[in-house]
């Protein structure tokens, strides 16, 4: 069982959709530990309510940044965790947490990156700019992270037609559909060995294209 840690600053439906992958068993894995920037983030709610352990760890308890990834790994690691999930949260860590869980972090982003990807697109911002540049197609991309906003190697895309009488609104919740049938896919995979992050070599991996749910 993989032993999976998370960062949410939210509502965190990634990661209930996560949890009750694991509860299910569709996940080989138990999701152990959940940290918030955000001490008020319904994501934290939702971990208590399964007995999850929970933290609020941010730049007002830790107002360096290498001190506040030395305490999230410290945590982290604490829980033994192996592999961690950013589900809907808005802050980048640094080369500390980064080296710390090496090609064991993976993010969700609800967009074709590295199209409409970077600082600024967050949120609704994403489906605002897929919506005016009249984009055909957009959907969700987990990836693993690196330094750099939405950037890391993609693992895995869903793509889904943007439709003519789409708002930012109704695309933002079509596509969140897709994130929730995603995540815990990529994250199953992971558990079964299928996707191998102990010996991930960008140069050799190529991107795998899931049919939306
Ligand atoms: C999702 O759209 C995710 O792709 C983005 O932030 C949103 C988080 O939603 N990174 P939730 O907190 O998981 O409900």
């Amino acid at each position: 069982m993989i032993r999976i840690g998370a960062l949410v600053s939210g509502g965190g439906s990634n990661l209930q959709a996560i949890i009750d992958a694991c509860k299910d068993g569709r996940i080989d894995g138990e999701v152990v530990a959940v940290i918030s920037n955000n001490s008020r983030a319904y994501g934290l709610q939702r971990a208590k309510d399964q007995g999850i352990a929970t933290y609020h760890l941010s730049s007002v308890t830790h107002p360096d940044e290498e001190e506040l990834d030395k305490a999230m790994v410290e945590i982290l690691k604490g829980h033994d965790v192996e592999l961690v999930c950013l589900a809907g949260y808005m802050k980048k860590r640094g080369p500390t947490f980064i080296k710390a869980f090496a090609n064991k972090v993976l993010n969700i982003h609800p967009a074709l990156l590295p199209k409409y990807g970077g600082k600024g697109f967050y949120g609704r911002n994403v489906h605002r700019a897929v919506v005016e540049a009249r984009e055909p197609r957009s959907g969700a991309t987990v990836h693993l992270i690196d330094e750099q906003y939405d950037h890391g190697p993609i693992l895995a895309q869903v793509e889904i037609d943007v439709k003519d009488e789409d708002t930012p609104d109704s695309l933002a919740a079509r596509i969140l559909i897709q994130e929730h049938m995603i995540y815990p896919k990529v994250v199953s995979m992971i558990a079964s060995g299928e996707i191998d992050l102990d010996d991930f070599d960008t140069s050799k991996w190529t991107p795998i294209y899931l049919d939306p749910a």
